[in-house]
């Protein structure tokens, strides 16, 4: 008898079902041609070889929501319903291959590269960067109805999952650090307050989008002052009963400080959302070997493994993964009735 590895078990949320537990962690490329946020030749070649390559779930980089949110120029966009079409043509092309398909909407705030002004919950730059404009409650609501306007484009190309990018210090985990948000109206001044920007960008997105939803967020701050992991496991059971499906755990990027990385290093914060707010979670984070990913999913530590770099340098990662763990995976479909 075959005992079948937990990392190609399948995996199902609200009737989505990925073949297996291997998710591509959401990567930006910087690859979008003439400053105008569509996807360019590259986008084809870099995602579409890793759903041949076999990973159940590729997640389409951080992608902008509005022009100011952009990290880069380079940005991938999803602020135009002129996006929609080279996104349906990628989202197309991933499926093709058995691969179910997911998009990061993002916006950079006040770690936005831009020449023209940038954004922030309050008037504090990020390192040497440039300083930005407050935001005043009408940007709020516009930023607001464009993350809803991005969950629309992105069912409109027929994305299976939807991440919104609450982590790595972007905008919206400047709202949420009380080291970034230093706010006195209803968005900032306790937790509750420094959640409700993200709690109304959930709700814009439900309004409509009905498919899986996930967040991403940074669970260690790596800073005096900043979110605890009980302020996390605080906001990780306000979104459930949102209805957010599973928490994407990864960490820092709210301030400038190094970090001390090592394999493995941000899974006991998958371990401790997934346990102590009962949420469905994805560990990421140095993750580079099939025996390391079955380990987190046997001791229940994720739900999911997202996959950075080590799918950058092989795009067939999954392939290596079985093999380290005795599972035979299909051959490529053209060839399935010659092997
Ligand atoms: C990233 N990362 C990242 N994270 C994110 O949430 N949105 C993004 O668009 C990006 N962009 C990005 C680009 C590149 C080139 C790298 C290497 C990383 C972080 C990434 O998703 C992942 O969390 C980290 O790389 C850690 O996982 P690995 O690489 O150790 O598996």
């Amino acid at each position: 008898m075959t005992l079948h590895t937990k990392l190609f078990s399948p995996f199902k949320i609200k009737g989505v079902t990925f073949k297996n537990r291997i998710t591509m962690s959401p990567m930006c490329m910087y690859s979008s041609t003439n400053e105008n946020g569509k996807v360019a030749p590259w986008h084809y070649t870099h995602y579409i070889s890793r759903a041949v390559g076999q990973v159940g779930l590729i997640m389409v980089e951080a992608t902008a929501v509005q022009m100011a949110g952009r990290i880069s120029t380079f940005d991938l966009g999803i602020w135009h319903d002129e996006h929609i079409s080279g996104l349906k043509e990628l989202v197309n092309s991933m499926k093709e291959h058995g691969a179910k398909t997911a998009i990061q909407l993002a916006h950079a705030g006040r770690k936005a590269e831009l020449n023209s002004s940038i954004y922030a919950p309050s008037p504090l730059a990020f390192n040497r960067m440039k300083q930005p404009i407050e935001m005043s409650e009408s940007n709020i609501s516009d930023t607001i109805d464009a993350f809803q306007e991005g969950a629309r484009r992105a069912r409109e190309a027929g994305f299976d999952v939807i991440e919104i990018h609450g982590a790595h210090g972007y905008l919206i985990n400047q709202f949420l650090s009380p080291l970034t948000n230093k706010r006195k109206d209803e968005f900032g001044g306790n937790r509750e307050k420094r959640f409700t920007f993200l709690a109304q960008i959930i709700k814009a997105v439900k309004t409509v989008w009905h498919g899986p939803l996930f967040v991403r967020l940074s669970l260690d701050e790596y800073a005096e002052g900043g979110n605890t992991m009980d302020d996390f496991i605080y906001y990780a059971k306000k979104m459930k009963s949102l209805g957010v499906d599973l928490i994407d755990c990864s960490t820092g990027g709210v301030v400038h400080t190094p970090i001390h990385t090592y394999p493995g290093y941000q899974i006991v914060h998958a371990e401790t959302i997934k346990h102590r707010a009962n949420m469905a979670t994805g560990a990421v984070g140095m993750i580079t070997s099939g025996l390391q990913a079955e380990e987190i999913l046997q001791n229940e530590r994720a739900d999911l493994i997202f996959v950075g770099r080590a799918l950058l340098k092989d795009p067939y990662w999954p392939r290596s993964a079985a093999a380290e763990l005795n599972e035979k995976l299909p051959p490529p479909a053209p060839y399935n009735h010659s092997w």
